[in-house]
């Protein structure tokens, strides 16, 4: 199978890019301490799909949150990588199509999806560079 590698030296906190991997979008983003601490106040309890930001990062790298950009109510591509400030409600995506809103760890918090972002397989090859799948 294919694998993509991407240099995440230039994302600076707060942004997020937009890269492919087996043909459809994925997001590469690089959370702010604030962002951080949204996602990890949330009582994992109360999700719908119950994940914590641990779960869906790398241990020591708690910033980086990489998910693909396929919303999983019908697969559209959430905005909130590239749009600016356009994340949504609960700061992180948002998918015009139906209106689901994802969370800081993009977990769904609100419209019709019923799964978080999927965290596809990745790994850190180097400090600046991840080979995701
Ligand atoms: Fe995203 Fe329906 S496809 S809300």
């Amino acid at each position: 199978e294919s694998s993509t590698e991407i240099d995440i030296s230039k994302i600076q906190p707060g942004q997020a890019i937009k890269a492919v991997f087996r043909k459809q979008p994925v997001f590469v983003r690089n959370l702010t301490p604030t962002e951080i601490a949204e996602a990890k106040k949330v009582d994992v309890g109360s999700l719908r799909d119950p994940q914590s930001l641990d779960d869906r990062t790398k241990p020591g790298k708690a910033n980086w949150l990489i998910t693909m950009g396929v919303c999983t109510h019908l697969g559209c591509v959430p905005l909130g990588a590239g749009e600016g400030e356009v994340k949504g409600e609960f700061g992180g995506y948002f998918c015009p199509c139906h209106g689901s809103s994802y969370d800081t760890a993009a977990r769904i918090r609100k419209g019709p999806a019923p799964k978080n972002l999927e965290v596809p397989p990745y790994e850190f090859t180097s400090d600046t560079v991840v080979k995701i799948g």
